[in-house]
């Protein structure tokens, strides 16, 4: 029985992070600017405190100057946008991040489009979108959980997917979209799945490649499998594990790992995979930002 290769996002996440903050104290040294990150927090959603604090903790490690801003779970839509406007307005500011999911009551569409979209380090404004669709990265941010997705595929199989396959299951404006777009930029044949697409295990056993991003825990098995493919899992689902008679709360995610691991090539762990990388990306976005805006690259 094959067992595929376990991809460690935990440690290829702080290499990179390493260089962020090698890279982080030269821009500090030459050129007296240190990247800056506003971290939007709204309400009290358990999961969100949880990502926040590792990317607030994550920046300060960087080096990066790091602000939290926490509203209150009824804050207003005007205050919300008198925020950005004024984190846009800073200079000592190079990336906004207003964390998702918001309350119900806050328009989402009007927010994220409000960040401008030079610190936009999440890539969810239309400018940043339109730029990736386009293929024009140079100066575009790319969302960051498709942004590590795509590291990690490329540590596998290089930076050219000619002839391969990739199956995106989800087609979230997150993940779904942009993984697409990243992946048909370095030239896969892409077929991006959802919750209409008929015979999806049949249409993901086709797949060199395979990304799920659909939030449902466990759903993609071996059987769905070709062998030797290279899998993604960007699920994170709450569920109860049993680990020594005893049942706790866990993480998972959309693949059953060791079922798959009988059949693919490599295989990325939840936690431990996409969402250490996730973070990393952000910084990496972020210190972009802060060299993009003194004029030292793009
Ligand atoms: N919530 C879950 N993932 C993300 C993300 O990538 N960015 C933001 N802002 N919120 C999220």
């Amino acid at each position: 029985m094959t067992v595929a290769k376990r991809i460690d996002g935990k440690a290829k996440a702080a290499e990179f992070a390493a260089s962020i903050t090698r890279e982080t104290a030269t821009l500090l040294d030459e050129h007296g600017i240190r990247p800056g990150l506003a971290v939007v927090i709204i309400g009290e959603d358990p999961a969100s405190q949880v990502y926040v604090r590792n990317k607030k903790r994550t920046a300060e490690s960087c080096g990066f100057h790091s602000v939290q801003h926490k509203l209150a779970e009824d804050v207003s839509q005007t205050d919300v946008l008198q925020l950005i406007d004024n984190l846009n307005n800073d200079d000592a500011i190079h990336g906004i991040l207003v964390q998702l999911p918001l309350p119900g009551h806050l328009d989402e569409q009007a927010i994220t489009q409000a960040i401008e979209p030079s610190k936009d380090v999440d890539g969810f404004h239309f400018v940043n979108i339109g730029k990736l669709t386009a293929g024009h990265t140079s100066d575009a941010f790319v969302p960051c959980t498709p942004a590590g997705c795509m590291l990690m595929i490329e540590d596998e199989l290089g930076n050219d997917l000619s002839g391969k396959s990739a199956v995106v299951i989800g087609r979230s404006n997150i993940v779904g979209k942009p993984m697409a777009a990243l992946l048909l930029q370095v030239n896969a044949t892409v077929t991006v799945t959802h919750s209409r697409t008929k015979d999806l295990p049949q249409v993901v056993a086709a797949a060199d490649i395979i990304i799920a991003a659909v939030g449902r825990p466990e759903m993609v098995k071996a059987d769905w499998v070709k062998p030797g493919a290279i899998i993604i899992d960007v699920g994170i689902n709450r569920v109860e594990k049993t680990i020594n008679g005893e049942t706790k709360m866990g993480l998972t995610g959309d693949v059953d790992f060791d079922d798959v691991s009988t059949v693919a090539g490599a295989v990325t762990p939840v936690p431990g995979g996409v969402g250490p990388m996730t973070i990393t990306m952000l910084m990496a976005n972020t210190l972009r930002s802060a060299r993009l805006a003194a004029g030292l690259e793009g």
